[in-house]
């Protein structure tokens, strides 16, 4: 029942720190259950969609240590059960990376079906075909995904759509399966990188991760690894929309820039500086936005997952902007949260025609889904007068500590809880 309510108009200023990628840790602990050993994996985000699968890994029968808060040892050699039922995985979408690890660690997997947030439908027809092109014999029973396979074997596969977690899922059952697997028309993204490199320094043999064509060599085996998690890209887009849109000065600290380079390029072009210091960008905006049209794509063009935050940005840009969404078939629900704070946005399917205004003005709204709801928490600090956010668990599902680094940088947003049967606000935290 918790809510975040933000008072509009600060300029933002000073320094914010990106946590470790979401997306990759969330391909990565996984990954884990295919080694022999300890795996230390640092830069961690600390968010709920990551403390649920360390909780799973842990139901599994992992050895887990919390070095840190962002540093965690995971010894998956006393995992001997290759089930992971519903309650278990319904609440993170991730969880579908559990099918590709248990696969290529057991040669069978039952899991069930992956929850996470709902903008349309969400397939896995392209990881079950790559799951049965590598010898894998695939069946729904009871609501759970059931793979075996006697032993799996390197195969040739096109993806027939870019799919990063189709990607992911392959190359986890792959990377000890006997002989080559390619991966063509495969999904580039930074975290897909990521994971090739972790699973590299595991012992593993995959070239090609960030182009479309990735090749794996089966390994017998994996072992421990000390491997630290890239920086969020995504999580540094939403800062730095941020800036753009509430006004300020902003150093945006622990980043990789070229992955950023997309987000760079539109916030430029819609009138905002920003500068590439090596591993931080400093994003300087006076708030006043212009228009500029936008289409999502898989990497490197520019994200879907960005896509709430920038449609926002546009909403008080001067003059009509055009928002494609190229990946998901349904992210636009967002849309009538914004035009209770006063955007005019009219959607058509994938596109949304954004007539910029004013300003926005602060209304009671709702995070429909995690990225949405960084786009409200942007629409707030750009908005005049007090938003009130409800649904927050979906943001904290993928921002570590908001409340705090955009309080350190001069935003007025805190965290209320409010008692089930009364709807005021009972309690300022
Ligand atoms: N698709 C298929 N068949 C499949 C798989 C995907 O048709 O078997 C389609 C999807 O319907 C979608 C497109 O392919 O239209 C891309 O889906 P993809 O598989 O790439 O998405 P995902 O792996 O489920 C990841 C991120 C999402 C992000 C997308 C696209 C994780 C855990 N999630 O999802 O991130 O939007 O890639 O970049 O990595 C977020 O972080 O907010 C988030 C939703």
């Amino acid at each position: 029942m918790d809510k975040f309510i933000i008072n509009g108009g600060h300029q933002l200023s000073g320094k914010v720190h990106i946590s470790g990628a979401k997306n990759a840790a969330v391909a990565i602990i996984p990954a884990a259950i295919l080694s022999d050993g300890v795996c230390r994996i640092e830069n961690i985000p600390n968010i709920s969609d990551v403390s649920e699968l360390i909780r799973i890994l842990y139901e599994l029968g992992a050895d887990i240590k919390m070095i840190t808060d962002s540093i965690i040892e995971i010894n998956c050699s006393h995992i001997a059960s290759h089930v992971v039922p519903l309650e278990m995985t319904r609440r993170i979408r991730a969880s579908s990376y559990l099918m590709g690890a248990m696969l290529g660690r057991f040669n069978k997997a039952k899991v069930a079906p992956p929850g996470g947030c709902d903008f349309g439908v969400r397939p896995i027809d392209q990881h079950i075909k790559g799951f049965e092109a590598l010898g894998a014999r695939a069946t729904i029973e009871t609501g759970m995904v059931n793979l075996s396979a006697d032993r799996l074997i390197g195969s040739h596969i096109y993806l027939d759509v870019v799919s990063v977690g189709a990607t992911i899922n392959i190359m986890l059952a792959a990377v000890k399966a006997k002989g080559l697997t390619v991966i063509e028309n495969a999904a580039r993204e930074p975290h897909i990188v990521d994971l090739a490199n972790f699973l590299n320094s595991m012992g593993a043999d995959i070239r090609g991760a960030g182009t479309d064509v990735i090749k794996i060599r089966g390994v017998s085996s994996l072992g421990g690894t000390t491997y630290s998690i890239i920086p969020d890209q995504i999580e540094a887009g939403t800062y730095m929309a941020a800036v753009a849109g509430a006004g300020g000065d902003v150093i945006i600290d622990g980043v990789i820039p070229k992955h950023l380079e997309s987000i760079t390029a539109k916030l430029i072009e819609a009138g905002v500086t920003v500068e590439d210091l090596g591993d931080a960008v400093r994003v300087i905006s006076n708030g006043h936005l212009t228009r500029c049209n936008v289409k999502t794509m898989p990497h490197p063009g520019f994200p879907t997952d960005m896509q709430p935050q920038f449609t926002t940005l546009l909403a008080a840009a001067d003059g009509t902007s055009m928002v494609t969404e190229g990946v998901w078939d349904a992210r636009f629900r967002y849309v009538d949260q914004l035009t209770l704070m006063g955007a005019q946005i009219q959607v058509d399917g994938k596109v949304a025609v954004i007539e910029g205004v004013d300003r926005l003005k602060g209304a009671p709204v709702q995070a429909t889904d995690l990225r949405a709801g960084a786009a409200m928490v942007i629409a707030g600090l750009m908005a005049s007068g007090t938003t009130e956010i409800s649904e927050i668990q979906h943001i904290e599902r993928g921002y570590e500590n908001l409340i705090e680094k955009l309080t350190a940088i001069g935003a007025d947003i805190r965290r209320v809880t409010v008692a089930p049967t009364d709807t005021s606000v009972s309690k300022a935290q």
